[in-house]
């Protein structure tokens, strides 16, 4: 055994419910091992795999995308993926979508949105599941859904893959202990978990309820943004990203599995647990992230930086600079610009924004916007601080001020995000969203420009 294995996290035998540790690093090149041996180290498809297992690919990319933005896995398991009977629609009504959005007609209104109340009734995280939004289509790799999710019950010998896009899944409240083929990932609010397309996951509720945001990326993997002149440190710093160290469970009976392909849910009955990876390497695979971690960075000197300057994950398009997807985020920070109006402030965008509040309140609206709610401001729409929060913001006192109690993020993407009919029609939907921009006073222009025009001096 040379260095570089002896440096390994020690190996988890057993059950997944024995966690054994994270790795850290975004998309580094893991190798991990639950036994002892099971990992071939010197070819990916040896003839006869140690103790028989079953080495099977699983590509996040195209095999020949460019090196950089390469993802793929080497899995060695108990049984092939491969072994399963047909899939057959699930039969249970669905909330998810996935594009073309097209069950509402698209709305150039603000929308806002209370919190996703918890269920009554006993409900898993895949029966819990909502879309409220989304843009692009799946079929073609593009774009992203918003879903959200509220549940009470464990998913139970169930496991759940979407074949539509990697899932980043922003917690809310409660915390999620998310099984999956290559690790577990325990998570708490404040933290998010990125699932790789295609991976079979399951989620238990260790604190009973739990609510939350799912951003599903259809198009390019999530990634690290670029640092340009920021330079080599800063904003998510690569390795406060977590994957979990290989853990299967030896469990060969009857086991469920939902997949979301091109919207629609299908199910099959394996004869066996889907988590019997026991060992794997490779640079794709489930990460978790602290969003408390974030170095957050901002002016020292005047006027507040565009938002991308929170930027967490992007997942890029081919246009340059122009995400499919950028998740932002807005946290704990200090504020010290100088004679500054310091909130975000008014804007028209062409790109599109969908913001969630994790906790706290978010400095540029004074009320509405509640912890587990939804606001969408669609290209071109007008917004920015409510009245409440325009007028406190003109009237501070520039001291350095400490914003606390507050995590607020954003899925902004190129393109424009339609509403679900789930979205237009549930009494959440905040229908007097647009009065907060009420009572604006108009702007008092020096004589003469403060008269009518046509007025005599
Ligand atoms: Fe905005």
């Amino acid at each position: 055994m040379d260095s570089a294995w002896e440096r390994m996290p020690p190996p988890v035998a057993g059950r997944a419910g024995d966690e054994g540790g994270m790795m850290p690093g975004f998309a580094n090149h893991f190798a991990t091992e639950a036994v002892p041996g099971a990992l071939p180290l010197t070819q990916n498809s040896p003839q006869k795999p140690p103790y028989g297992l079953y080495a099977e690919q699983l590509s996040g990319t195209a095999f020949t995308a460019p090196r950089r933005d390469n993802l793929r896995s080497w899995l060695y398991r108990l049984y092939p993926s491969a072994s399963h009977p047909a899939y057959v629609p699930f039969d249970q009504a669905s909330h998810l979508r996935t594009g073309p959005f097209n069950d509402a007609a698209p709305t150039p209104n603000r929308l806002r949105w209370d919190a996703l109340p918890l269920p009554d009734e006993p409900t898993d995280f895949v029966e819990g599941l909502v879309t409220l939004c989304g843009n692009g289509d799946a079929q073609i790799g593009v774009g992203i859904g918003v879903h959200l999710y509220a549940a009470n019950m464990s998913m139970r010998r169930r496991a759940f893959f979407s074949a539509d896009g990697e899932w980043l899944i922003v917690l809310q409240q409660g915390r999620l202990r998310i099984v999956t083929e290559m690790g577990v990932i325990s998570a708490e609010p404040e933290q998010i978990v990125v699932v790789p397309r295609g991976l079979r996951f399951m989620v238990e509720l260790p604190d009973g309820a739990a609510r939350g945001y799912v951003c599903e990326n259809y198009g390019a993997a999530f990634r690290l943004p670029e640092l340009g002149p920021i330079g080599s440190n800063g904003l998510a710093n690569p390795r406060d990203f977590e994957t979990p160290v290989a853990a299967f469970v030896n469990d060969d009976a009857p086991f469920n599995v939902i997949q979301k392909f091109c919207g629609s849910l299908w199910t099959t009955t394996l004869a066996h647990s889907p988590f019997n990876v026991v060992a794997w390497h490779g640079n794709l695979a489930p990460y978790r992230y602290d969003l408390r971690r974030f170095n957050t960075i901002n002016t020292v000197s005047f006027d507040h930086p565009d938002p991308s300057i929170f930027t967490v994950l992007t997942s890029p398009s081919d246009m340059p600079g122009t995400a499919n997807c950028d998740f932002v985020i807005f946290p704990p920070r200090w504020m010290v610009a100088e004679h500054t109006f310091r909130p975000p402030w008014f804007h028209r965008n062409v790109m599109s924004e969908f913001m969630g509040l994790i906790h706290g309140v978010y400095d540029a609206k004074a009320g509405g916007f509640a912890p587990g709610g939804a606001s969408l401001h669609n290209r071109m729409s007008a917004h920015g601080p409510d009245l409440a929060s325009y007028e406190a913001a003109v009237a501070a006192d520039l001291k350095p001020h400490r914003i606390t109690d507050t995590m607020a993020f954003m899925f902004e993407s190129r393109h424009v995000f339609q509403p679900t009919r789930f979205a237009l029609t549930t009494p959440l939907l905040q229908r007097d969203y647009d009065d907060c921009w009420a009572g604006f006073g108009k702007a008092r222009l020096p004589p003469p420009h403060g008269r009518n025009r046509g007025e005599s001096a």
